[in-house]
C-alpha cells in the first residue's frame, strides 16, 4: 500500500502530503534525459510562447490554450533580450513542457501509468480517475520564474471538486532553487477564483477577493524522487530561482471521472483524444 491511513489523514488535514523516495533515482534521470531530448528536438520557429503567472500574457495565447492534448514548449519570461533573442541556450530557456506528455510521449506515458501511481490514486479515493494534465517544469537556473500563490482548481475546475496534483521532484528542491511553498490546511477555505473561457478570451471569475495568508506559507523542501500530493484547493506557490541549480519536476493532475468537467475550463481535449485513466 503506497500510503498509510495516518498519511491519508495527514493529507486530508493539511491538503498536502510529502512521500520521500517515491521515484527511484534512475527513473528521475530517465525522465530528465527524455525531457532534454524533447527540448533538443523542439524547433521554436515562429511559435514563441512565454509562461508567466505574473503577467498572464498567455491569456489570448492560442498556443497555450490549445495545448491540452499536445506536447508544447513554453519559455521563461526572463529568457529574452529586448530584441527577442535568447539570453542563453534554448535548453536553458524553457519554463515548461505541457500538457499531454502523459498521453503522447511513450516515456512519460509509461511513468504516469505505473502501478505505484495507480495504487496511490486509488488510496486517495478518487473515483474512476482520469489523467487530465501533465507538465515538465524546469525552474531554470538564474531565470526560473516565480509562480504566484494559487489553487490548481482555479485552472482545473470540476464539480464536485475532486482533483489531486502529483508533483514529482526530479531534482532536489530547496528554498534556494525555488521549491514549492504551501499554506497548511488552506484547502479548507474554499475556492477563491476560476479561470474561465469567455467569448473574447480568458478571465478570472472571483468568489473571494481577500488576500492569501502568505504569512502562513511553509517551504516544502524535498529531495530527488520525492512525491508531493497537493489537494486541488490547496494554496501554493514557488519563488523565482536565482540560484545556479535547476529544479526539475514532473507534475500530473488526476480528476474524478464522475465529476463534471466544464466546457469553459481552459484545458480542453479534442473529441479524438478523450481523457483516459490508467489503462
Ligand atoms: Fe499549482
Amino acid at each position: 500500500m503506497p500510503i498509510t491511513s495516518t498519511e491519508l489523514e495527514q493529507y486530508q488535514r493539511d491538503g498536502f502530503l510529502v512521500l520521500e523516495g517515491f521515484v527511484a533515482a534512475n527513473t528521475c534521470e530517465l525522465l530528465r534525459a527524455r525531457a532534454a531530448e524533447l527540448v533538443t528536438e523542439f524547433d521554436p520557429g515562429g511559435t514563441i510562447s512565454v509562461f508567466s503567472t505574473t503577467a498572464q500574457n498567455h491569456v489570448r495565447d492560442n498556443y497555450f490554450l490549445e495545448s491540452g492534448d499536445k506536447i508544447r514548449f513554453f519559455f521563461e519570461e526572463d529568457a529574452f533580450f529586448e530584441d527577442g533573442t535568447l539570453k542563453q541556450s534554448k535548453e536553458r530557456s524553457i519554463n515548461k513542457i505541457g500538457h499531454a506528455l502523459h498521453e503522447l510521449d511513450p516515456v512519460f506515458s509509461e511513468f504516469s501509468k505505473t502501478p505505484e501511481i495507480k495504487a496511490l490514486v486509488a488510496d486517495l479515493s478518487i473515483e474512476s480517475p482520469l489523467l487530465l494534465q501533465s507538465m515538465y517544469i524546469f525552474k531554470q537556473p538564474k531565470i526560473g520564474g516565480e509562480v504566484t500563490c494559487h489553487q490548481d482548481s482555479t485552472f482545473l475546475y470540476t464539480e464536485p471538486q475532486d482533483i489531486a496534483g502529483l508533483w514529482f521532484a526530479l531534482e532536489d528542491a530547496t528554498i534556494e532553487n525555488g521549491c514549492l511553498w504551501a499554506i497548511p490546511d488552506g484547502h479548507k477555505l474554499g475556492l477563491k477564483s476560476r479561470w474561465v473561457r469567455t467569448a473574447t478570451g480568458m478571465e478570472f471569475e472571483i468568489f473571494d477577493s481577500s488576500p492569501w495568508r502568505e504569512d502562513r506559507l511553509v517551504p516544502l523542501e524535498v529531495s530527488q524522487g520525492s512525491l508531493i500530493i497537493l489537494d486541488g484547493l490547496l494554496p501554493h506557490k514557488s519563488l523565482a530561482n536565482r540560484s545556479s541549480k535547476s529544479r526539475h519536476a514532473y507534475s500530473l493532475h488526476v480528476i474524478n471521472g464522475n465529476s463534471r468537467y466544464p466546457e469553459n475550463n481552459w484545458l480542453q481535449r479534442s473529441v479524438e483524444m478523450p481523457l483516459r485513466g490508467f489503462d
